[in-house]
């Protein structure tokens, strides 16, 4: 089953980016884990990252037609875009956001997502886990005999 993992805006620096709080691990890791993770629950995972809101809407929009699932950690996207919001809205494919940290316990400013309410659901806080969470919960929601 195929799915999009799409990152956002400074996920390229992961691994060299304020560590204490993101860790060490880099988003080529995170990509190779997502894989692994994809061949176990039986999904194929394009795995993506782009710092420009509009080449991520576009990617949204591509995955009507090549995904079945999204993953998305939008980064500080989150926190400001209507766009991306009403992108997800526009193909509703299942839609897991997530986060590497965990939002609600940082500033305020990450407290509110306008992703969230075009979600299927959201994830935050347990460090590159994160990913692997939210592909098990597209593949409980895309393959129900195999949750
Ligand atoms: C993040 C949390 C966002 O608030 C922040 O802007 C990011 C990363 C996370 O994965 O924890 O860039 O999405």
């Amino acid at each position: 089953v195929p799915i999009l993992v799409l990152n956002g805006p400074n996920l390229n620096r992961l691994g060299k980016r304020e560590p204490g709080i993101y860790g060490a691990t880099t988003l080529a890791e995170i990509e190779e884990r997502c894989k692994a993770a994809g061949t176990r629950l039986g999904l194929s995972v394009d795995f993506r990252q782009s710092n420009h809101e509009g080449v991520l809407v576009d990617w949204i929009h591509e995955a009507a037609d090549s995904a079945k699932g999204i993953a998305l950690n939008a980064g500080a996207y989150t926190h400001t875009s209507v766009a991306l919001h009403d992108a997800i809205r526009a193909v509703g494919l299942p839609t897991v956001e997530l986060h590497l940290s965990n939002v609600h316990a940082r500033e305020s400013f990450r407290h509110h997502s306008y992703i969230a309410p075009a979600a299927t659901g959201v994830i935050a806080g347990f460090g590159p886990n994160s990913y692997i969470l939210a592909l098990e919960a597209l593949a409980a929601i895309l393959i129900p005999d195999a949750a």
